[in-house]
């Protein structure tokens, strides 16, 4: 594979980043305010000011009360609901002694109650366009219930299946994650942060977090700062420049320098090169666990090294607020620091409109919460994601006129599943399964379900046998396999990434009845399946889909819907292939097939250099099982008349590339026109 850029997507949307405008002198009135409010704070209400904590930490409503009364808490965390929020909001509003509204946080990740696919999967669709769509229904479902930021979009660059936050991520090319980092931030900002349906984004997790060694959470990266400029920093930058309110720190140490007290990338890069003016809140209690790193020796040296970094807000700890005082009266920091870091907090809330408009409707929820429109989003969102990766004789899409189908699976049925990970306030009674669409859809009469095991990493087989007979009595098997939402997000790491459980042999088991067979895997990560291709005449992998996957499955599976999606990761067909990923450099001996011997095929006693030297696995080979940008479709694109503007780059860097592509097949379709250059 050859080292390759991503350059190029035709067909996804970038809407031009109209950037909230906030009129100059608007700007000026709230420097005034910052300037004024800050020359009337105490040193506790400014350490109030940069602390963030969840309602769990405050202690009992009342006591709640009296520290956000006491200015000692700016922002909270996982609150939910309109009047809770307003409730406490009043008391910082109303009662606190300089009346700083509070801004309430939440891990609004990929929907809030209408909940879109996961990160991964909306990746898949490569519409940026659609992308804006499913976060602007996250932030008005959220605003509506008094969120006004979310801790999204994460766009750590993500190369390793193994590693569980892989399903937050955009995947592993810098481009495709720069391109929905811009989306995804207008999506929850719009242009009016103040607006009532629009909540503040953040770029999370700066930096690095992805390359965890051998795909572990948390644990260490080490990333030559060529590599960190080429791959994981550019999509922070668009973000940066797409207007993004806030940055988060990351949890890992990055070179030996833990990401929350690292002043080369926060202030180095973040502050003096991108001129990022925007405020930077730590990942969770990420200042104390540098402690734990070796990097600082106790909480007071974890808050300075901190506050020298540059992190504005703490998260979840309060070595800000136990130790300023000290590090001040000895000249460690400066009172100068603190106020830029409070300023920078302060206008992010006057951004919001929080000064102005501080309390949420409490009537919006009803309106906004699962509408119509949102779930048709989440819908368009969920096909849009789904990717055919076989389809053996043209096996989709099924035919209307089969007699009946069996719906067998772990995930057939599997509403809380199907969420996918970070999923705080979803609920699984709002979320349509396959089950219920293709009931709906085809009669219950004509579906035969039965669950075959109970869930993914079920090892018993005793509900084979009914599956068996579901199958026998069928047309054709749709089998829903993959994995839990739990096996996926933050510390769910694996090491083995084959389908858990005995899901692989209860596939054997059905197809072993002649049936045709449809694969739809439901997964937060791409999951080694060479073996079950084999058994499976048609394999569609669908992520995990969120509230309307069902419907979005039925009707693709029965071709209403066409696939579109294409990976935006790599598959590996074992985990030993790890990292995989297209834009590899070449090497100085690239693999091919003429020097490649399959282990099976080696001679005993072979000489050293009797099978050729190039970069292979003897066991492995060099390919992936399906590389990064696959996507098959119901209908045939053709391309033709491949044009260059010019044979040499212009002045400006650019040359245009244009191409005809026509439908050439029996379905209605949309392709994704991928170029790469090297
Ligand atoms: C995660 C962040 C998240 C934060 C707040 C941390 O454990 O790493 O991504 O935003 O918690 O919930």
């Amino acid at each position: 594979m050859m080292k390759a850029t991503l350059l190029f997507l035709l067909g996804l949307l970038l809407l031009n980043g109209a950037q909230a405008s906030t009129s100059s002198e608007k700007k000026e009135q709230n420097e005034r305010k910052i300037e004024e409010l800050i020359s009337k704070m105490t040193l506790q209400e400014k350490l109030g000011q940069m602390s963030q904590f969840d309602p769990g930490q405050l202690g009992r409503p009342e006591e709640a009360k009296q520290a956000i009364r006491d200015g000692k808490v700016g922002s909270i965390l996982n609150l939910v609901g309109a009047r809770e929020v307003n409730e406490l909001q009043k008391v910082a509003v109303e009662e606190s002694r300089l009346g700083i509204p509070l801004v309430i946080a939440r891990d609004v990740i990929h929907g809030y109650r209408t909940i879109m696919p996961i990160p991964l999967g909306l990746t898949a669709g490569w519409n940026a366009e659609l992308a804006e769509k499913a976060m602007a229904v996250a932030a008005e479902e959220a605003a509506a219930e008094g969120i006004h930021w979310t801790f999204a979009p994460m766009i750590d660059i993500s190369r390793d299946p193994r590693w569980g936050r892989i399903a937050e991520s955009s995947g592993e090319d810098t481009y495709l994650t720069s391109v929905m980092a811009k989306a995804m931030i207008k999506g929850f900002q719009g242009d009016d942060l103040s607006a009532p349906n629009t909540i503040a984004a953040c770029a999370k997790h700066f930096v690095g977090y992805g390359a965890a060694e051998g795909g572990r959470d948390y644990n260490t990266t080490l990333i030559p700062e060529v590599q960190l400029r080429n791959d994981y920093l550019p999509p922070f930058q668009v973000a940066a420049d797409a207007g993004v309110a806030t940055f988060m720190s990351a949890f890992n140490d990055l070179n030996g320098v833990p990401a929350s007290g690292n002043e080369f990338t926060l202030k180095q890069i973040l502050r003096k090169e991108w001129n990022y003016n925007g405020m930077v809140v730590s990942d969770w209690a990420s200042i104390t666990e540098m402690i734990a790193h070796g990097f600082a020796a106790n909480s007071k040296e974890a808050a300075e090294k901190a506050l020298k970094a540059g992190i504005d807000m703490e998260m979840a700890t309060s070595t800000y607020v136990d130790h300023v005082q000290a590090l001040l009266d000895e000249g460690t920091i400066d009172l100068a620091t603190i106020d830029e870091y409070v300023a920078n907090i302060l206008r992010l809330k006057l951004d919001l409109g929080l000064f102005d408009k501080p309390y949420t409707d409490e009537s919006a929820a009803a309106k906004s919460i699962l509408s119509e429109k949102n779930l048709q989003i989440a819908k368009e969102a969920a096909s849009e994601s789904f990717v055919l990766l076989q389809n053996k004789n043209e096996l989709l899409p099924l035919s209307n006129d089969l007699s009946s189908v069996a719906v067998i699976g772990p995930l057939a049925d599997a509403p809380h599943d199907q969420m996918g990970t970070w999923v705080f306030d979803g609920k699984k009674e709002n979320t349509i399964t396959p089950l219920t669409a293709l009931k709906e859809m085809l009669g219950a009469d004509q579906v035969n379900f039965a669950r075959g095991l109970k869930i993914s990493r079920t090892k018993t087989t005793e509900g084979f046998a009914e599956a068996v007979e579901a199958a026998k009595k069928s047309d054709v098997v749709l089998l829903f396999l993959g994995e839990e939402s739990i096996l996926s997000g933050e510390a769910h790491s694996l090491a083995n990434l084959n389908l858990q459980g005995a899901q692989s042999e209860l596939l054997e088991a059905v197809a072993e009845t002649g049936k045709p067979v449809v694969l739809v895997i439901m997964a937060g990560r791409q999951l080694t399946i060479q073996k079950e291709l084999a058994k499976a005449d048609a394999v569609l992998y669908a992520w995990h889909p969120g509230t309307m996957g069902g419907p979005a499955l039925a009707d693709m599976l029965f071709g209403k819907t066409t696939p579109s999606g294409k990976l935006p990761v790599t598959f590996p067909k074992t985990v030993g292939q790890i990292p995989i990923y297209y834009n590899h450099k070449n090497t100085g001996r690239p693999a091919d097939y003429q020097q490649w011997t399959d282990i099976n095929k080696i001679p005993a006693e072979a000489t050293q250099h009797s099978l050729g030297n190039t970069s292979h696995y003897l066991d492995a080979g060099f390919e992936p099982l399906f590389p990064f940008g696959f996507g098959l479709s119901y209908t045939t694109f053709e391309y033709s008349d491949l044009k260059l503007s010019s044979k040499t780059m212009g002045k400006d860097g650019a040359i245009e590339v244009s191409v005809n592509l026509k439908n050439t097949g029996k379905f209605e379709g949309a392709e994704v026109v991928q170029l790469y250059i090297r």
